[in-house]
């Protein structure tokens, strides 16, 4: 047989209708795009950046950090900012070397360091836009969104000049930390889901009506003592039985349960871990570096 003939069967022998020109055919048709998608997945791991998440009552200054964040060489004050109806996320470059924003700026164009890109979701203060938030701290949505932390932002300021700010602070930040305590008490399985620290941002410190941060958090705690029990009382006249309260498991009260006053430290018990830092975004005070420096060292 001539090498013409030779190839000439071969070439006949593709091109008729066999079993296994058909599989091979779909193999390569199936398998090649899977296999490029799983070379190009692979050499870039980070397809979405990590998520930080500022949440925080109506006017606390919560869009006013962002600004201030996001373009770092503004230092003439904050723009003026107005009520936020929508959740709206900036995209922020965390150097861990960074202790102040000035260093972060300086390794910002120094291409040697490492750097972490990270996202901040500025989200609405108004209570009706409130469980839209609360969703973003159910296991799913943190587990989609690469949320890392938390930045509850409040106003310092008025915490104390005001006593109708207190209490929706208080019971805001509540029910952040209750969803982050279900998240670990609902576990079935040995795997804990990697912890979520919370900051509490008490803002506004450059104002003289301001309190420190300690009696920040001695106040907060105090109201929050005071919202659970009022919350579980709410469910005794809703109808469920005090039986069913009683039991070791209460999924709605916040922190260890059948104590009287609720402290930050009784939510480490299920992985919640919480800071409360002062600063300012604007006017003559700490600023923000301690608070850039908590959210770097978590990205
Ligand atoms: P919502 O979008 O309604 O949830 O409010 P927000 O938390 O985004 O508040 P925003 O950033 O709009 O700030 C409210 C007001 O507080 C603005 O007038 C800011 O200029 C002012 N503000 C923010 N931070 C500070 C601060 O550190 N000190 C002082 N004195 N004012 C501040
Ligand atoms: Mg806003």
């Amino acid at each position: 047989m001539s090498l013409k003939e030779t190839l000439l069967d071969s070439l006949e022998h593709i091109l008729l209708p066999s079993p296994t020109v058909f599989i091979t055919g779909a193999l390569i048709v199936v398998l090649i795009p899977i296999l490029l998608h799983l070379l190009i997945a692979r050499t870039s791991p980070y397809t979405s950046p990590p998520q930080i998440l500022l949440l925080g009552p109506p006017a606390s200054g919560k869009t006013a950090l962002t600004t201030l964040l996001e373009r770092p060489d503004n230092d003439g004050g904050p723009s003026p900012t107005h009520t936020s109806q929508t959740a709206h996320s900036v995209e922020l470059t965390a150097s861990a070397d960074a202790a102040t924003r000035a260093d972060h700026k300086a390794n910002a164009r120094d291409t040697s360091t490492a750097h972490t890109k990270f996202l901040l979701l500025d989200t609405p203060g108004h209570p009706k836009l409130r469980q839209q938030n609360l969703a973003r701290l159910a296991p799913a949505a943190l587990e989609s969104s690469k949320t890392k932390a938390v930045v509850f932002v409040l106003d310092a300021s008025s915490i104390a000049a005001d006593p109708d700010v207190l209490t929706p602070t208080a019971a805001y930040l509540h029910d952040v930390l209750l969803a982050l305590q279900k998240r670990t008490a609902n576990i079935k399985t040995s795997k804990i889901p990697a912890a979520i620290p919370v900051l509490v941002a008490a803002n506004k410190m450059d104002l003289f009506t301001a309190l420190p941060a300690a009696l920040v958090r001695a106040n907060l705690e105090a109201e929050i003592s005071r919202i659970r029990v009022s919350r579980s009382k709410g469910l005794l006249d809703s109808g469920v039985g005090v039986d069913e309260m009683d039991t070791e498991d209460n999924d709605d009260w916040l922190g260890s349960y059948g104590t009287e006053k609720f402290s930050f430290d009784q939510m480490m018990e299920f992985n919640v871990y919480i800071d409360v830092i002062g600063g300012n975004v604007s006017g003559d005070g700490p600023g923000v570096d301690r608070w850039w420096k908590w959210i770097a060292d978590r990205i």
